[in-house]
């Protein structure tokens, strides 16, 4: 369901996105560094993966959408690099324990119980000293018409997020209105919720 539902999303030939990466992760990429081996869930048409790749960075962009990992390869091939793509349910898919420096998780939207089941999945997934950042939509978003779900239950809190990664060391969460320019999908004023976290 999910993945039909996407592959039809990303079966146009625009990005849908954009290809220039999401202003957060720029925001926090001092925190990576280039040789780092980076998973990026729910990486969808691979810009902010691309743009990692782009740093020097080993990038596993997982995906339940095909079409739009073709897209990501595509991306990076155009730009002369390249990334690892495995089209999964991250649901499903077998996480590694301790095999990544970062994670990134950006607009990956899933309900509870599976939402606190895969962000445990990742704290698992980290290296010790390993970063996590996260931007999702916050319940506040339904008041903008700047894109995300439009279910309640598919949007995080602070404080679902503060529970969520409560192993880890929450070096930053807030609540957050941006001025998003991404693609057609993501355009005007949004309410976001940002977590930076380090795996002791
Ligand atoms: C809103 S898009 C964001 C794409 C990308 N992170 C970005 O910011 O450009 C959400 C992505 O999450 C993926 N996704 C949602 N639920 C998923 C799941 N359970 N397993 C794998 N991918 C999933 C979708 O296929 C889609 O590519």
């Amino acid at each position: 369901m999910t993945a039909t539902f996407w592959d039809e999303r990303f079966a146009d030939e625009e990005f849908l996105y954009g290809t220039e990466p999401n202003v957060f992760l720029v925001e926090q990429a001092h925190r990576l560094t280039a040789g780092s081996r980076v998973l990026l869930p729910g990486d969808g048409e691979g810009r902010n993966g691309v743009w990692l790749a782009g740093r020097g960075m080993d990038v596993l962009s997982v995906d339940a959408s095909a079409v739009g990992l073709a897209k990501a390869k595509r991306l990076a091939g155009d730009r002369g690099l390249s990334i690892n793509t495995d089209v999964a349910d991250l649901g499903a898919w077998a996480w590694p324990s301790n095999g990544f420096d970062a994670i990134v998780s950006l607009f990956l939207h899933l309900a509870s119980p599976e939402r606190a089941s895969i962000h445990a999945k990742m704290i698992e997934a980290l290296k010790p000293g390993g970063s996590l950042i996260l931007e999702a939509f916050r319940p506040e978003q339904l008041g903008y018409s700047s894109g995300g779900p439009k279910d309640l239950a598919l949007l995080y809190t602070a404080a679902q997020l503060a529970a969520d990664f409560r192993a880890v060391d929450i070096l930053l969460l807030e609540e957050a209105l941006v001025d998003l320019d991404e693609g057609k999908l993501h355009k005007g004023l949004g309410a976001t919720v940002r977590l930076v976290a380090r795996k002791a």
